[in-house]
């Protein structure tokens, strides 16, 4: 059975209609190629609050096995992601995104501007992608083999 994948883009401009999301199509892409079901793709804008308490409904309501959001790690005074991430995490997962950052310290020194976490509520695991989207293909690319693995742990699938 195939785990299921939420998508989310935090972005104002790509909220107010202001930016064509890439991001997040081509993050649902991947995630598609890889065999994950998509259940939702959002573009919310980069509100704390707002993200937190998306991402906490999507894990309280057992939506999705993953939610991968994009956008909002960088330093932009309204960028939250991580935060709103940890605000509502139950456990960090910091391997995940120390993969992103020395498998994209290869590709640029930029990497370590990127503030992604990777963090568990109950029995879904949140990663955080830059939001440009050469930025969160490169990331995604970096740990989307080992998360099978790991969700399937955590859901309790047997493997
Ligand atoms: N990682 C990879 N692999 N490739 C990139 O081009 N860009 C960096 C970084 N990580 C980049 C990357 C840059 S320039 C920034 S500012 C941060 O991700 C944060 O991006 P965000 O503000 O779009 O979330």
């Amino acid at each position: 059975m195939a785990f299921r994948a939420a998508v989310i883009t935090a972005s104002d401009r790509s909220y107010r209609g202001e930016r064509k999301d890439e991001s997040g199509p081509l993050v649902a892409e991947m995630l598609k190629a890889a065999g994950y079901r998509i259940v939702s793709c959002d573009i919310l804008p980069d509100e704390r609050q707002m993200l937190a308490e998306k991402m906490k409904a999507i894990c309280d309501n057992n939506e999705a096995d993953l939610i991968v959001i994009t956008g909002g790690t960088g330093f932009s005074p309204r960028d939250y992601t991580p935060e709103a991430t940890m605000d509502i995490a139950e456990r960090a997962v910091p391997g995940i995104p120390e993969a992103m950052r020395a498998c994209s310290l290869q590709k640029t020194n930029r990497a370590i501007l990127s503030r992604s976490v990777a963090a568990i509520r109950k029995q879904t695991l949140i990663v955080n992608l830059p939001g440009s989207p050469k930025a969160a293909k490169e990331n995604l690319e970096c740990v989307l083999g080992a998360l099978e693995h790991g969700l399937q742990i955590l859901t309790g699938v047997p493997e």
